[in-house]
């Protein structure tokens, strides 16, 4: 159980970061050369380690000061944080009800959440949003009346968890045109043990795993106009393939601005996105989002005593912030592999590139070591409609229910080293890259058919690409 972990993470990764800021090491040349032009991922940012902390180093080129800041981050997204009053009160305003206690209980090692093993296990890393038909003033999703935007599983002492989310899978069975068969497993939810009774008839659910932290920074400083340019809401080109951006609210710039994180790039940017978390994942209030979460029929969630006005000071959130702009993406392996390549090539020619773009030169950013720097995330950012088989049917700004952000592919082939499984797409449905391909539908569907129409080795160089990324 991931509970157990939780103790020791801070330790390890603040020793890792220490450890990194005393040098910046140089690229290895093995691959140097002879290497494919996104060996670097990450451009200059690009770190090279390969172990299960692959993804909690700093960016590579990030200067000595830049490190401490993100040194101070790394603690606090560590942190586990605790019951308001409490004699730590930094660390106090946990709940009154939350999902988890720290921002890695949930992006574990910085790495990819999973949906519970069994079960009875209960729903850490994947969170369901909750919201009823209409658009708040915004045109954000409207929560649900008594439960609000996002189920909170558990309360602090007194008060109630809103209730207990369940996955049930089904085998759903296919075959590869050469006759193999395989079998993806169709999820179904439901939540037990509701506390404040059922749910609006109307309300819709959107299930949603913890991604991985990397490069969040370069698909931040990438320029608007680059992502713009491959739009195509009304499929001008013909091609089936859509591309549409999603706008939603700043509370910062108080506007619509693109939206880029999240499976829906329902956020715009990484301070809302953290505050926003701290807000529905651990309901700790910050300057951005300063009022609580309960809803009018929660009273002892509205009578528990708060954690400070707002519960987390600016600076910490700034730090956060820029900790989690400058997780580091690790360079390819295996680039310059014969099969690999082959793979590639595949990948481009099945039509997967159209969608899982790279080659970006990022823009200004706060960080200015993220900026100018040639990046190959493998998505476009924008909003696809993926087909019945994956939609949520909840719409989010203006992604529509069967609509979501095109997956950036960098990291994949390490999440099994770093977070021990390879549970992939929005809920953790796919249990490896195939499934996650076989789930494509929509505007993907040409592309998956053209994966189920290879031949195995062919099926298998396109897997050996994506495990290089
Ligand atoms: C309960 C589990 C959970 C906790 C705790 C949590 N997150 Fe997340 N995080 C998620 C999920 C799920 C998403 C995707 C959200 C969506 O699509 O709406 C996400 C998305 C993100 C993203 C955007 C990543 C991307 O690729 O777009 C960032 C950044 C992030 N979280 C930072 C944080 C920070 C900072 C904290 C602590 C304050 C935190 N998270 C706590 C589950 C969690
Ligand atoms: C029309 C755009 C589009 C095309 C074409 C496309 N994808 Fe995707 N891909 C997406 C979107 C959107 C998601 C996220 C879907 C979800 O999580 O429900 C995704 C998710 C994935 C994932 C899971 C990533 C993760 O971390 O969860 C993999 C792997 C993947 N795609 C590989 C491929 C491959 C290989 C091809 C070509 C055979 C391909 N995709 C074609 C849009 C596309």
């Amino acid at each position: 159980m991931n509970f157990r972990w939780l103790s020791i993470a801070p330790i390890l990764s603040v020793a890792f970061a220490a450890a990194a800021a005393c040098s910046s090491p140089a690229i290895p040349n093995q691959d140097a050369g002879a290497a494919d032009d996104d060996y670097l991922l990450g451009g200059d940012t690009t770190v090279f380690d390969v172990s299960p902390l692959a993804f909690s180093l700093p960016a590579r080129n990030l200067t000595s000061d830049h490190r401490d800041t993100f040194a101070l981050g790394d603690h606090f997204f560590n942190r586990n944080w605790v019951t308001a009053p409490a004699s730590t009160i930094d660390t106090d305003g946990l709940g009154p009800t939350y999902n988890a206690t720290s921002c890695s209980a949930c992006h574990f090692k910085d790495g990819r959440g999973a949906p519970p093993d069994k079960p009875d296990e209960p729903f850490i890393a994947l969170l369901v949003r909750l919201s009823i038909p209409g658009t708040d003033e915004h045109g954000g999703p409207v929560g649900e009346p008594s439960y609000g935007g996002q189920l909170n599983p558990f309360g602090v002492l007194g008060v109630l968890g809103e209730g207990k989310p369940v996955v049930t899978y089904e085998e759903v069975t296919g075959a590869f045109a050469d006759g193999e068969t395989y079998s993806l497993r169709k999820p179904t939810y439901r939540i037990d043990g509701l506390a404040f009774g059922p749910f609006a008839t109307t309300t819709m659910f959107s299930p949603r795993v913890a991604p991985a932290m990397i490069g969040l920074g370069l698909i931040e400083a990438i320029p608007e106009t680059s992502i713009a340019s491959f739009a195509d809401i009304n499929d001008g080109n013909g091609d089936g393939i859509s591309g549409k951006p999603n706008s939603v609210w700043s509370v910062r710039e108080q506007k619509r601005v693109l939206g880029r994180f999240g499976w829906k790039a329902n956020q715009p940017s990484l301070e809302q996105q953290g505050a926003g978390a701290f807000l529905g994942d651990i309901g700790i209030t910050t300057d951005l989002f300063p009022s609580g979460e309960c809803t009018p029929v929660q009273i002892a969630c509205l009578a528990a005593p708060s954690g400070g006005a707002p519960e987390l000071e600016a600076k910490k959130v700034a730090w956060i912030t820029h900790y989690s702009a400058a997780l580091a993406v690790p360079a390819r392996r295996n680039a310059t592999d014969e099969t690999v390549r082959k793979g590639k090539a595949l990948f481009t020619d099945a039509g997967c590139a159209n969608c899982h773009r790279g080659g970006y030169l990022t823009g200004p950013h706060a960080i200015a070591e993220l900026s100018g720097q040639r990046v190959y995330p493998y998505s476009d950012l924008l909003l696809h409609d993926m087909g019945d088989g994956l939609a949520d049917g909840r719409p989010d700004f203006d992604a529509d229910g069967r609509e979501w952000r095109t997956t950036p592919l960098w990291g994949l082939g390490l999440y099994k080293t770093v977070s021990g499984h390879t549970f992939l797409l929005h809920d953790g449905r796919a249990r490896n890259s195939s499934e996650a391909i076989l789930w494509h539908g929509g505007e993907a569907e040409k592309s998956k058919q053209r994966y189920v129409a290879m031949p195995p080795l062919d099926r298998a160089a396109l897997l050996a690409f994506l495990a290089s990324l």
